[in-house]
């Protein structure tokens, strides 16, 4: 397809924020590569676990953080507009006349600007896996009909999307578009490239294969293309009468016990419907997370990729061929020949000496090399380099090479690496840590032992007190990460759906975090290591792929698996046992019982002077509105009943030191909105009366009051000290006394409910 917007190479304009980032990064290191360490403010890149000094923060990056929520709701900051950009099932067509509906899972996604056309782009995504429960509610492969496990197959692989915003300033599906596509779990036929795509000496892999499966994160390379990884492929061939899927059933090539023919790094083209997708056998067949880039020009490229697979490795490939700006037939060939390497490290895991732990008993920096992966361990590459490497020396995998499992994997502007480890029960690290790796003169060639990277843990996950401000208590599980132009780093969380706090496996680790989330980390200034919680998912999600348009007003979230836990728990057809009701409802309030469906969402940064119309929702979906003129009126079926109230983690004894910084935390849980009181007051001696008659009586003082609208659900907050009650506090000096905490909440029609705890402070 020829198109005046399609970009003979992807440098060509500076709107294109991500592939400019990888050509400059490539020109620090070209320029710098030997005195990279001795520059300020790089020299300590590694010194210091918390931050080096990059610009302020962006306008996207400037919100007040919003509290953990367990509510079925996604739910931004004030000023931020969200809304669904498209949803699972939904339909759009090419211009050719070809219907396409959008498939399940969405997770990775990255923004492709149309060159002259600022509102206006293609979103590459991709769908992970299906949902037979949701789906069609059959979740035994043996029991399905064909026509169910082929709704299956159309509903994964990758969505081409044109979109624009509207008037409104929303973004919008363009349909029918010359670029609209699918790509599916059967169409089309892909083609194989690299050492291994042959039919006569590697035949399990062969020169091709039916669509797309288990595409989980990717990324973009500098010449404009799409790069999708096929992670947990071993799913969907497996023995029908046990699997959830029973793939094979349509066809044998999806057994992988059999074939070879998923598990790759699968590169399209969206600026083009026609390309034929390729699957890139010199990248290696792991399960594969996603890729991220270094490119310099002239010299060969780089692409970082990590294997999602608790106690796997972290990936790299160096081209043969050298990355020519501008020479996009020829950059297209890059990724067929190269060399692959495995990160070995000094010391990989970041170990824990109990569940839930934020210090490690293991190092936080050290150094490692790139060890060559050959080409016959590329099929089954985590197997066969494992086998390798203990054959060499007994324990070597787990000492080197196994991670806290690798998710997303980001290059930033000055060539460091940084990798999200998400979690590893097996060394007690619940919550995660992003780790930072340089290479050796910061050349991304560098391989061997002679040419160590350095690495540190950058940002561990957990709890960081319950004296935090409610929207900066940490996250827990890092998975994609994505850099802002002033080098913030958003990160989005991936606690299993199944060990979130009200699920019943839920972990006791996990309860201060509630939903899953996406947070932005300053890297520079006061605020610099500090994860500030941006977004709350609906229940049992998570975000992923979140990507920035160029000019930063709108950051794209894939919401994935809402109310996953469902399919264990709920009866299929019966919406009301269902776990989410989101986008269309709100399990948590009962608002408007409905399928839960995976959807794309937009959010965009509002103009101060926007109006007060435009600034909402920041909630999807919103609030039913009150009807024009009148007062809110109570949900159905709530009028003339008291609102139900739980209190919940109120310390029985706190620590005066405590309460002066970080007030009394508790745990408010409501069965419909509220607008809750709360007072903290206690009987302290007080001065009474003037002059000779003044007297000491014990009084009841005011120590600090608080006032909040609450929705529906579990919400944490903090009573903090008013100026008068620190100086109260402060006057105690340790002396022990009882205060008393008053809760009261009143709904929309005025009922009222109270609570009353006793607090030692001491
Ligand atoms: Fe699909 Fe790697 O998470
Ligand atoms: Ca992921
Ligand atoms: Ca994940």
């Amino acid at each position: 397809m020829s198109d005046p917007t399609t970009p003979t190479d992807a440098v060509a304009g500076t709107t294109r924020r991500h592939f400019i980032r990888g050509v400059a990064a490539a020109g620090a290191s070209t320029v710098a590569a030997a005195s990279l360490f001795e520059a300020p403010g790089v020299s300590d890149l590694l010194g210091d676990s918390v931050a080096r000094a990059a610009g302020a923060p962006t306008p996207f990056a400037d919100f007040r953080a919003v509290a953990a929520s367990s509510a079925d709701a996604f739910e931004v900051p004030e000023g931020y507009r969200a809304h669904v950009v498209i949803k699972y099932g939904d339909s759009f067509a090419n211009t050719d006349g070809t219907q396409l509906r959008f498939g399940y899972n969405n997770d990775f996604l990255a923004f492709f600007p149309l060159e002259g056309k600022p509102d206006e782009g293609l979103l590459f995504v991709n769908h992970e896996y299906p949902a037979p429960f949701f789906q069609h509610g059959v979740t035994r492969g043996a029991d399905k009909s064909v026509a169910q496990l082929e709704l299956e197959q159309y509903s994964v692989g990758n969505s081409v999307l044109h979109v624009k915003k509207d008037a409104a300033g929303l973004w919008q599906i363009v349909s029918p578009s010359p670029y609209n596509r699918r790509i599916t779990g059967k169409d089309p036929e892909c083609e194989h490239t690299g050492p291994l795509a042959d039919e006569t000496n590697h035949p399990r892999v062969g020169t091709s294969s039916k669509g797309s499966l288990a595409n989980c994160s990717g990324g973009i390379t500098p010449w404009g293309t799409a790069l999708s990884c096929e992670e947990n492929f071993q799913d969907y061939g497996s023995d029908p009468a046990t699997s959830a899927y029973g793939w094979n059933r349509l066809d044998p090539e999806y057994d992988s016990a059999l074939w070879s023919k998923y598990g790759w790094v699968v590169e399209t083209d969206p600026y083009d419907a026609s390309w034929t997708p390729r699957k890139h056998t010199a990248l290696g067949r792991f399960r594969h997370e996603n890729t991220a880039f270094r490119a310099l020009d002239g010299k060969r490229f780089v692409l970082y990729m990590g294997d999602d697979v608790t106690n796997a490795g972290v990936y790299k490939f160096v081209s043969t061929r050298p990355f020519i700006p501008g020479r996009r037939a020829h950059n297209l060939r890059i990724l067929e020949e190269g060399t692959l390497y495995i990160a070995s490290f000094d010391h990989s895991r970041r170990e824990f000496a109990v569940d839930g732990d934020t210090t490690p008993i293991t190092p936080t920096s050290g150094v490692g090399y790139w060890r060559e992966v050959l080409v016959t361990e590329l099929e089954d590459t985590n197997v066969r380099i494992r086998r390798a490497v203990e054959a060499e020396e007994a324990g070597a995998w787990n000492r080197h090479f196994a991670t806290n499992r690798p998710e997303d994997v980001e290059v930033d502007v000055d060539g460091t690496v940084y990798i999200a480890f998400t979690n590893n029960s097996g060394v007690k690290d619940r919550h995660g840590s992003i780790r930072k790796l340089v290479e050796a003169g910061n050349d991304p060639t560098a391989v061997g032992r002679a040419n160590e990277f350095r690495w540190v843990d950058y940002a561990g996950g957990g709890d960081r007190g319950e004296d935090k401000p409610a929207g900066e208590r940490g996250f827990s599980s890092c998975d994609n990460l994505v850099f802002d132009r002033e080098g913030n780093l958003w990160v989005v969380t991936d606690i299993s759906s199944g060990s979130l706090a009200g699920t019943p496996g839920a972990a006791r680790w996990y309860r201060y975090h509630l939903n899953n989330a996406v947070f932005m980390i300053p890297r520079s200034g006061p605020n610099a290591g500090i994860a500030f919680r941006f977004a709350n998912m609906p229940a049992e999600s998570e975000g992923t792929g979140p990507y920035f348009t160029p000019d930063e007003r709108t950051l794209f979230v894939n919401v994935q698996h809402p109310g996953e836990e469902t399919a264990s728990r709920g009866v299929y057809g019966d919406v009301s046992t269902y776990t989410s009701y989101w986008p269309a409802g709100n399990k948590t309030t009962g608002q408007n019982p409905s399928t839960p469906l995976p959807s794309l969402v937009a959010v965009t940064k509002l103009p101060p002077n926007a109006p007060p119309e435009e600034r909402r929702p920041n909630v999807i979906p919103p609030p039913p509105p009150a009807p024009e003129g009148r007062r809110p009126q109570p949900e159905p079926g709530r009028d003339g009943a008291k609102p139900r109230l739980r209190v919940a983690d109120v310390p029985r004894r706190r620590a005066q030191a405590q309460l002066l910084r970080g007030g009394l935390p508790l745990e408010l849980t409501v069965d419909e909105p509220v607008r809750a009181t709360l007072v903290l007051s206690a009987k302290l001696p007080t001065l009474v009366g003037r002059g000779r008659r003044a007297r000491r009586k014990q009084k009841l003082v005011v120590l600090g009051r608080a006032t909040k609208s609450l929705k529906a659900g579990r919400t944490e907050l903090a009573v903090k000290l008013s100026p008068a009650g620190k100086l109260r506090v402060r006057a105690l000096r340790g002396k022990d006394v009882t205060a008393t905490l008053t809760i009261e909440a009143r709904d929309a029609a005025g009922n009222r409910s109270s609570v009353k705890r006793n607090v030692k402070l001491v």
